[in-house]
């Protein structure tokens, strides 16, 4: 087979490479970027033993004690590269309609002459040289289990070793992946570079840094060639591209395309999905949907409370998934990743012992601070925190530290960064579900939707149908968190918890879902029941004002078992405004005291509330009025009148 070399650059193809397509890419990207070398990684144990002792010898990562976490590491980015950038991620469709109002949008020509040609003015291309003097890694993977029917291969070139690590943790890489892409099968093309070419000084010498990276910023995707271009980032969801790039951006646009194919397409959703068993035996499954920074994670791993002998929950996914119709027309659903990436801060023994337990060894955790004893701590691990600190910008930190240091808000100095995050393998996780490796994925009962709403909201609501389901989706707003970007408690609306994520126009996304469900409800086959669910409604008044009323964590097992109660035909519910609550006696409530007067709190209707609360669904209605599926504002319009009825 022809093997092509550039000048000066061997492209180091192992033998039992056979993709002359995928050589061929790798050849121009490392031309392009002008690598001083290509590794191919192969996933394997050496390679990661490698590629951790370079990055530890450079500093960027940092060994923890191996009595307390062994073959744990600790990175602390750049202060500068903490978060997704949210407002430097492109869609770059062919047409700015394709992409919608909600998705920043650059005509590909014009984002390819940025990133890629150079403009006819002379500006370089951003990805020209930008691998100078270091290696460009050949990073194939898999979405999802090796040789699923549901799953997809994606191959992403970096010239990050640290990227190349946790994508052995978060995907299934290596050769195995390109086992199953064979001589020709598809494949998404992912480019990635921290964009900081290493150069000899003054002096002659070349520096490094920890954490290279370059204040600008891309997350560029092409949808109509499902491609994926990240310049300047190391951190996370910018560039661990299996992730929010390829699994929800490029994914989602995939699974609308296939409608073309199929006629019915499928789903890429911002999702946990989890299995629930009951005391005798029969299992359910439930994908749920929440915006970032709601507990997806604590409710993937929740351990029911203590009256709930006999039942389990299990963890397929903690973050997001892929669901296609089965021959049999219901809907399954895989993780297409195979670790989790989670916000450390505020996991704890009490909120996730299983995720707490998941993190003893073998996890490289990032922006949390470092304890004398060479462990780690974030805000809310421990009630107190230890007495000294290494801060995850690696200072000194102290209690007293930490106050001196107050923000405006008179908080204390965070130890650990509010997004610090671990990466480690889904096959630590004690409630790991048995089928999580499945190909064939599981078959979905329930969607849960749910935003972060200190009011308006129930605890839970039951949708009538798929179409007043897909309006609570549609509809779903969450107040911002101080761990977001210009997070300050406002409601943000985001539909179906993926307006960061969705690779194309919005609308047209409601359609998919309305037009997949009208499709397989055609055929006859069983759709999920769709539940809507909001775990934070603050007491208006009384002593617990400005509190959370409900519980939550395990405690949301009762809500679940609920909408078990309600699949199976014997939990009663009452009719709302926009669908179906329990009553108090609807739920169990042996071993949490729990009046029915806070009950009434969290699922109450305040008509003056939900009268405001349609003004802001018109308000989304009107941004995406083009191509705003008619059935919407339709659904809309009945909640009016069962509210002017009230
Ligand atoms: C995540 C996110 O990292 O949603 O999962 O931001
Ligand atoms: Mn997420």
């Amino acid at each position: 087979m022809n093997r092509p070399t550039l000048e000066g650059l061997r492209l180091n193809v192992p033998a039992y490479v056979e993709h002359t397509r995928l050589i061929d890419w790798v050849a121009q990207v490392a031309a392009l970027t002008e690598a001083a070398d290509v590794h191919w990684c192969d996933g394997s144990e050496a390679e990661q033993q490698q590629l951790t002792e370079r990055l530890a010898a450079a500093g960027t990562l940092m060994k923890l004690n191996p009595l307390k976490r062994p073959r744990s590491f600790l990175a602390r980015s750049a202060a500068s590269d903490v978060a997704r950038v949210e407002d430097r991620t492109y869609i770059c469709s062919a047409n700015q309609e394709d992409a919608g109002p909600t998705n920043n949008w650059i005509a590909p020509a014009a984002m390819r002459e940025r990133l890629q040609t150079g403009s006819p003015d002379g500006t370089p291309a951003l990805f020209k040289g930008a691998m100078k003097g270091r290696t460009m890694y050949v990073v194939p993977f898999s979405m999802g289990p090796l040789g699923s029917p549901i799953a997809h291969i994606g191959v992403e070139l970096t010239d990050s070793p640290y990227v190349v690590v946790s994508m052995r943790t978060m995907t299934r890489m290596g050769r195995r992946a390109l086992d199953v892409l064979g001589a020709d099968g598809d494949f998404v093309p992912c480019v990635h570079s921290v964009g900081a070419p290493l150069q000899p000084g003054t002096d002659g010498q070349i520096r490094d840094v920890p954490w290279p990276c370059n204040d600008t910023k891309y997350i560029v995707h092409y949808p109509e060639t499902r491609e994926i271009w990240s310049y300047g980032s190391g951190y996370g969801g910018n560039a661990l591209l299996g992730k929010k790039c390829f699994a929800l951006r490029i994914a989602s646009t995939m699974g609308r395309q296939a409608v073309q194919a199929d006629g019915v397409g499928w789903l890429a959703e911002h999702m946990l999905i989890l299995g629930v068993t009951n005391p005798q035996g029969r299992k359910y499954h439930v994908a749920a949907a929440f915006p970032s920074a709601c507990g997806k994670t604590n409710f993937s791993m929740m351990v029911p409370p203590a009256g709930y002998n006999g039942w389990k929950v299990t963890t397929i996914g903690d973050d997001i998934a892929w669901i296609k119709p089965g021959v049999d027309g219901r809907l399954y659903a895989i993780n297409p990743e195979a670790g989790y990436f989670g916000v450390a801060p505020g996991t704890n023994h009490h909120t996730n012992p299983n995720c707490m337990d998941s993190l003893q060894s073998d996890v490289i955790f990032t922006n949390v601070a470092l304890t004398d004893d060479g462990d780690v701590w974030w805000e809310g691990m421990t009630d107190t925190p230890p007495a000294h600190l290494i801060d995850w910008q690696g200072r000194d930190w102290t209690p007293a530290i930490a106050q001196q240091a107050a923000g405006p808000d008179g908080k204390p100095r965070p130890a650990a960064h509010p997004n610090a995050r671990f990466t480690v393998s889904a096959t630590q996780n004690p409630v790991l579900d048995p089928q999580w490796d499945n190909p064939a994925g599981v078959a979905l009962d329930a969607f849960i939707f749910g935003g972060r709403r200190s009011t308006t909201v129930p605890l839970v609501t039951e949708a009538r149908t798929w179409v007043e389901g897909v309006y609570m989706a549609a509809t779903m707003g969450s107040e911002t968190t101080a761990a977001m970007a210009g997070g300050n408690g406002a409601v943000r609306r985001d539909p179906f918890a993926m307006l960061p994520f969705t690779g194309y126009n919005m609308a047209d996304y409601f359609q998919h879902w309305l037009g997949l469900g009208d499709k397989l409800a055609a055929a006859g086959a069983k759709l999920p029941r769709i539940y809507c669910v909001n775990w934070f409604r603050k007491a208006q008044s009384g002593e617990m004002s400005g509190k959370f009323v409900w519980p939550g964590y395990g405690e949301n097992m009762r809500v679940l078992e609920w909408m078990i109660g309600r699949l199976e035909g014997r939990a009663g519910g009452s009719d709302n405004v926009f669908g179906i609550s329990p009553r108090y006696d609807d739920l169990r409530w042996d071993g949490l005291a729990f009046t029915r007067d806070q009950f009434a709190s969290v699922v109450g209707i305040d008509k003056a509330a939900w009268q405001q609360e349609l003004v802001l669904h018109t308000e989304l209605f009107n941004q995406l009025e083009h191509h705003l599926p008619p059935e919407l504002p339709a659904t809309q319009a009945q909640i009016h009148e069962r509210l002017a009825a009230l």
